[in-house]
């Protein structure tokens, strides 16, 4: 069947679509539709934290699938109970609600800071977020997401949210007023082109959140779940937010989110929130078992070490090929930077190499492989690069 002319038909134009059809997934390699393999350095937009179709997801979907699948959203159920205790048990946070996608998660922590704003800040409302930002595409994440050709087709858009530079503490500062009742910020911007602010940055963001007693949100959709090298982003920063949102490495491929919060803004009462999915046996089953093995096998450590080795692999590329600008990475999210626009290029002749990366701006790719990789993947992701690179300029 020809899937590409189907899909063309079928689907609304709404993305720029790859010209394969994916059919099989094992690990760090994917399979089209006619049979070729792809080394897969993008794993389902940084979800697949455990590689596709890991025993430990698939077991627990299978198990799940066959007991309970859904319940009503007052009524509950273990495995939401289980992941709950699991993720408060390794965070500093002492609440969890659960989503079905990172915009939703981050949907839900806007209403929790807002449920804030009004019992603690005499009504303030406003989110302060980064320019260059993803938060997600829903009306008040576009808002929320600091980059206006993703606003521009859907204004007005819902007010309430302020855009700032991103690693600038005065930039932030200056936004703040009477009606600020959160910052909201990622640890590295993951789709803004991982850009990784100074060390100091999140500390001072949240000296300056104390001190004016607003919330520090974390949208670690991108960055939990191992993906910099430790559980949450927030732990390589040395601080602690008042919420945290997370979803695609929480449930490896199946769609469920999640934010969590302090007891100090754990301020919903009944009625105040809800969703027909949040807290689903059977994505919770699977968002269970994932989490279970990535703390129990040091996944993050993994993705620490191999992305070491990555991020090494990649200067030596740029000591090669002088219109490589930079190379960036923490963990296993990371960036090639080129003098000019070829993201494009470098993404298509990966593919027809047989390996998946991600175009992340006109002028660089992102790198976000599943955290179980070894160095054989690496070497093998490098070599395909390099002969890439070799052919683009
Ligand atoms: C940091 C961040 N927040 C939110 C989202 C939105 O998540 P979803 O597409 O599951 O709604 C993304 C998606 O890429 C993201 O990277």
């Amino acid at each position: 069947m020809k899937w590409q002319e189907l899909s063309q038909k079928y689907l609304m134009n709404n993305t720029q679509r790859m010209p394969i059809t994916l059919v099989r997934g094992q690990g760090a390699r994917v399979w089209d539709n006619d049979g070729k393999e792809y080394l897969d350095f993008v794993g389902g937009w940084a979800v697949c934290v455990l590689g596709h179709c890991h025993p430990v997801m698939v077991n627990a979907l299978a198990d799940q699938g066959r007991v309970l699948t859904q319940a009503s959203p007052n009524i509950i159920t273990p495995p939401q109970i289980q992941l709950a205790q699991l993720l408060v048990d390794n965070s500093c946070f002492s609440r969890v609600f659960f989503q079905s996608s990172g915009a939703e998660a981050n949907e839900g922590a806007v209403k929790l800071a807002r449920r804030y704003g009004k019992l603690k800040l005499n009504g303030a409302y406003e989110v302060i977020t980064a320019l260059n930002s993803f938060h997600g595409r829903t009306l008040a994440m576009t808002a929320a997401t600091g980059q206006p050709h993703y606003q521009e087709p859907y204004q007005p858009l819902p007010p309430g949210f302020v855009n700032v530079p991103f690693d600038d503490i005065r930039a932030l500062k200056k936004a703040t007023t009477a009606k600020t009742c959160a910052i909201m910020l990622e640890p590295v911007q993951g789709e803004g082109g991982v850009n990784i602010p100074r060390d100091s940055y999140l500390k001072q963001v949240r000296a300056w959140c104390d001190e004016k007693g607003i919330l520090l949100v974390l949208d670690e959709v991108q960055t939990g779940m191992g993906r910099l090298g430790s559980l949450y982003g927030y732990q390589l920063a040395g601080i602690e937010p008042d919420i945290i949102t997370l979803a695609k490495g929480l449930g490896n491929g199946v769609p469920i989110g999640a934010f969590m919060c302090k007891e100090a803004c754990n301020g919903f009462v009944p009625g105040d929130h809800g969703s027909t999915y949040g807290g689903n046996p059977l994505m919770c089953a699977v968002g269970y078992a994932v989490v279970k093995y990535i703390i129990e096998k040091d996944v993050p450590g993994n993705a620490k070490l191999i992305g070491h080795y990555l991020l090494e692999g990649l200067k030596q590329l740029k000591e090669d090929y002088p219109f490589i600008t930079d190379v960036r990475g923490k963990g296993l999210l990371a960036a090639v930077e080129f003098d000019k626009d070829l993201g494009q290029d470098v993404m298509m002749a990966c593919l027809g190499e047989g390996m998946l990366v991600n175009r992340v701006k006109p002028n660089a790719v992102r790198l976000m492989p599943p955290l179980i990789i070894g160095r054989k993947e690496v070497d093998e992701a490098l070599d395909i690069l390099g002969k890439v690179l070799k052919t683009v300029k």
